[in-house]
């Protein structure tokens, strides 16, 4: 891991008077050969030919937009540019996962609320090339800790469709609890879909989430 949790840089001024409205961005953060680092504009053939062959695994937990919904920018280069607009803002932190090197999916940190909030969503998905390796909760422990630590969040939160075993795989192995049930919450494949609520507050996990799942691998 590249930081102790709660030792990261701020992006303050440390005499206070003036605070970056993006905390915690741009970064890389590593751990175990998963490295998750800002999404970039060059990142785009990667990630089209990553999402192209990837569509059928990916198509049941995608986002879509509603009936009567604005329409999503046409291209990736639009859609980034958007993104990373945002980031700028301290409002979303779209990362890359990384794997050997090669683009292997994406963790977006999300609805950033702050002043008396300080929470954020976290959304993630991996290529199927390499699910099953443990790489998806390595990569969103490091997002969390990050988010807890530099980016000074203090809670952040996960939805998952009840149908969606792997991705309940990825909070239990973090060991979130489950906070609430929200029927009909979000626009995924085409239709308003149920999701179960996971969060972590920061005082929760006072050594990190990342220690947590190190853990629990230990004990499997
Ligand atoms: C959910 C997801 C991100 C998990 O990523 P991952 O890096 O494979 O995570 P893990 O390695 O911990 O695997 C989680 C579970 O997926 C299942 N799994 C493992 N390998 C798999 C494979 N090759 N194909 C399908 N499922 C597999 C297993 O049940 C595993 O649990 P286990 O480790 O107890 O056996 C990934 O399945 C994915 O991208 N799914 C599509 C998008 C999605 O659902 N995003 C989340 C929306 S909330």
């Amino acid at each position: 891991m590249c930081w102790s949790p709660w030792s990261g840089t701020r992006s303050s001024r440390s005499s206070g008077a003036t605070i970056s409205p993006a905390p915690g961005w741009p970064a890389r953060l590593e751990s175990q050969g998963v490295v998750v680092r800002s999404l970039r504009r060059s990142d785009a053939e990667d990630w089209q030919a990553v999402r192209a062959r990837n569509q059928d695994w990916l198509a049941p937990w995608d986002a879509t937009v509603p009936p009567g919904g604005a329409p999503r920018p046409a291209s990736y280069g639009l859609v980034t540019r958007a993104l990373l607009r945002q980031a700028k803002r301290g409002h979303t932190l779209p990362f890359v996962i990384e794997v050997d090197g090669r683009f292997a999916g994406q963790v977006t940190v999300s609805n950033v609320a702050r002043g008396s909030a300080q929470w954020g969503s976290i959304g993630y998905w991996v290529d199927a090339a390499v699910a099953g390796r443990g790489i998806a909760p390595r990569a969103v422990a490091l997002v969390i800790d990050h988010c807890l630590g530099p980016v000074g969040l203090h809670r952040v939160e996960i939805c998952v469709r009840p149908e969606n075993t792997n991705s309940l795989r990825v909070v239990e192995k973090l060991g979130l609890e489950q906070v609430g049930y929200a029927p009909r919450f979000l626009h995924i494949n085409g239709d308003w879909r149920d999701h179960r609520i996971f969060a972590v507050t920061r005082e929760e996990v006072p050594y990190g989430i990342e220690q947590r799942l190190s853990t629990h691998q230990s004990h499997q």
